[in-house]
């Protein structure tokens, strides 16, 4: 699971305001071979229109650095934001991955947005499937990949060299751990996947995939394990599982339905791209009634 190596990558990142994202620049200093890790849609629910400016940043730094894209990974099918891998990819090129658990979620969000045989559950939207241990490579950094289920089944993380990205996992110490209550989701299996963060080196470096910046403070993306072994709010060292899941699952039930989260899904699970136009050549979304918010 150690996949430290000497070269370490330099890493970007891009701060979208309005969902709290952290989208990443990962790259080779010697190859210029890259990776963008979360790319983010702009979207404006009360109009309905997509965007590209914080895509665009991402392209345009891109471009300025002389990367090569070989890579646009997700760390999951994300609840508050639309992907804008496909965009992307349309302008640097790179495979789009996710991992493999996607197919599950898929299967769930079919039967919620009642799409028919036109979407298939196969993860066949994206380029590559990835299992724990798999190997990302970048120039001379061999990235990892590390299943994190928790938040969602189908979680991964991302190891570059001493770069660990660990989507919605740990967020920053002072504002503790993702949610565990959407469907898929387990406390007790994310407690699991931060104690496989925990045996990573402790200077580690950490970046989140949100900060929402409490207390007013300035949004963060970067930490380090150590940081988060003596001081993260839900789970540091001598939490038990017993005491995260309690407190996860007391948290969960507090918390509202992300803003976005119907707009989000339909779209990031079909690896970021709208629905197929209807005849009028315009692309609809579907909002179920009633749906979200019991058993699924
Ligand atoms: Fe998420």
């Amino acid at each position: 699971m150690n996949s430290q190596s000497s070269v370490q990558p330099s890493v970007a990142p891009f701060h979208h305001p309005t969902s709290g994202t952290w989208t990443y620049v990962v790259a080779d200093p010697g190859t210029r071979a890259a990776a963008v890790i979360d790319p983010v849609l702009d979207y404006d629910w009360r109009s309905g229109r997509t965007g590209t400016r914080a895509a665009d940043a991402v392209i345009g730094h891109c471009r300025d650095a002389g990367l090569e894209v070989r890579w646009i990974l997700e760390t999951h099918a994300h609840a508050d934001h639309l992907s804008s891998a496909p965009y992307l990819q349309s302008q640097l090129g790179g495979v789009i991955a996710i991992g493999q658990g996607i197919r599950k979620v898929q299967a769930t969000f079919k039967r919620v947005f009642g799409l028919g045989d036109e979407f298939t559950a196969d993860g066949s939207q994206f380029g590559r499937l990835l299992a724990d241990g798999d190997a990302v490579p970048l120039g001379d950094i061999t990235g990892r990949v590390i299943a994190s289920p928790g938040h969602t089944s189908d979680s991964v993380a991302y190891l570059f060299g001493d770069a660990l990205f660990v989507g919605d996992t740990l967020f920053m110490p002072d504002s503790g751990s993702a949610r565990c209550d959407f469907p898929g989701g387990d406390a007790a299996e994310l407690y699991r996947t931060v104690q496989r963060f925990f045996a990573l080196p402790g200077a580690t470096r950490v970046f989140v995939c949100h900060d929402y910046a409490p207390g007013g403070r300035e949004p963060r993306c970067e930490t380090t394990l150590a940081e988060q072994r003596a001081a993260n709010i839900h789970v540091r060292d001598g939490v038990t599982e017993q005491d995260y899941v309690e407190m996860r699952n007391r948290r969960d039930a507090t918390l509202d339905v992300p803003n976005l989260i119907l707009p989000s899904i339909q779209v990031n699970i079909r690896g970021g791209r709208l629905p197929p136009p209807e005849p009028d050549g315009v692309s609809y979304l579907r909002i179920p009634l009633d749906v979200v918010g019991r058993p699924l």
